[in-house]
């Protein structure tokens, strides 16, 4: 299970996502809808270590991940199904 926590994530100094908590259960497929510039990207980026998480939660499998750098979640994610959860967040990130 993935999780945030009234997680606010943004760049530099200025928060842009404000407050989001999510719950992504094992084997669910969501969707993350909004217009251009609503701060989809900033909130994959917030969780897989792309963007500066101001204050809040990311949580996965009940291990507080929130802060923790892209290639240390990579690493610490091999033979788990939070490398998949990062697998699929860099192509998202890719395309959108
Ligand atoms: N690297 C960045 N530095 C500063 N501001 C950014 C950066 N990337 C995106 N933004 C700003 O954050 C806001 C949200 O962008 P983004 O998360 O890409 O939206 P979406 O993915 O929903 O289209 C926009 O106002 C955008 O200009
Ligand atoms: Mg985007």
């Amino acid at each position: 299970m993935l999780k945030t926590k009234n997680l606010v994530v943004g760049y530099g100094n200025v928060p842009i996502v404000r407050g989001v908590s999510i719950v992504v259960n094992k084997g669910e497929i969501i969707a993350l809808l909004g217009p251009n510039g609503s701060g989809k990207s900033t909130l994959i980026k917030g969780i897989v270590g792309l963007a500066k998480v101001f204050s809040g939660e990311v949580i996965y499998e009940n291990i507080k991940i929130t802060g923790i750098s892209t290639d240390k979640l990579v690493k610490m994610s091999m033979d788990t199904s939070l490398s998949l959860i990062m697998f699929s967040c860099v192509l998202l990130l890719k395309k959108t």
